[in-house]
């Protein structure tokens, strides 16, 4: 790979400046200085050193995010503030794109990466992934609910869902639930309960298999994913 194609990829400016790093002699190469930045290194073999600092090669990354309401699940949008506009420079060269969609007002675990092979894995139908949310529904949701969701309902478009759990937390006229289900149809939380006469108010998602939304992220902050999360993304094959 070109030295100025790998020091831009980590973040150390563009091309351009990259070659202005390069002729002022302040990138090194198995100590020595390097005199071309197009010149070709190894990331996983070669030491490369810009000034003092120790160039750590990075291919992809995996962010957690605490989605907040009023962005969207985009890498970009010519109205609306989007996921990635939340993320510092440091994050956004990476060019992460989101893994799956959460409507522009539904909060919490959204998954961030430019591993598109696992963004694939985890997205794949044939993979059953669980996705839980929390919700609050207008109207009192019932043990007969439960039963309708767990047969599969049959969505607006004639779509059968597949078997969803749908837990009670509290039923009143401001029902609280969780469900967990594994697909991940537009708006299908919101179009499941509009099949039985409900509204969803309020929609969280709290997990996506073993990755759980972490709670101490405020609204609209975001970690890499540590190394059990990761684990866990990575062994969807
Ligand atoms: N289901 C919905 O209706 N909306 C979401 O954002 C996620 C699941």
């Amino acid at each position: 790979m070109r030295l100025d194609k790998l020091l831009a990829n980590m973040g150390f400016g563009s091309r351009k400046d990259v070659k202005e790093l390069v002729k002022k002699r302040h990138v090194t190469v198995n100590n020595f200085i390097a005199k071309d930045s197009g010149m070709k290194v190894d990331p996983e073999k070669d030491q490369i050193l810009v000034g003092e600092e120790v160039v750590i090669y990075k291919p992809y990354i995996y962010l957690m995010m605490h989605k907040p309401p009023g962005v969207i699940s985009a890498t970009d949008d010519r109205y609306d503030k989007t996921v990635i506009d939340l993320l510092s420079s440091e994050f956004q060269h990476y060019k992460p794109f989101p893994v799956g969609r959460l409507d522009k007002d539904t909060e919490g675990l959204l998954l961030l990466t430019n591993d598109g092979q696992l963004a694939h894995q985890l997205l794949s139908p044939k993979k059953d992934v669980v996705k839980t949310y929390f919700a609050i529904i207008s109207g009192i949701v019932s043990d007969e609910d439960v039963l309708a969701f767990a047969a599969g309902v049959t969505l607006d478009d004639g779509y059968k869902t597949k078997p969803a759990k749908l837990k009670i937390l509290s039923a009143s006229s401001k029902s609280e639930i969780e469900i967990s289900i594994t697909e991940g149809k537009f708006h299908q939380v919101k179009r499941m309960f509009e099949t039985i006469g409900k509204k969803v108010v309020y929609l969280k998602r709290l997990s996506m298999g073993k990755l759980e939304l972490d709670e101490s992220l405020p609204l609209g902050a975001y970690r890499e994913l540590n190394k059990e999360e990761l684990t866990f993304c990575r062994s969807i094959k």
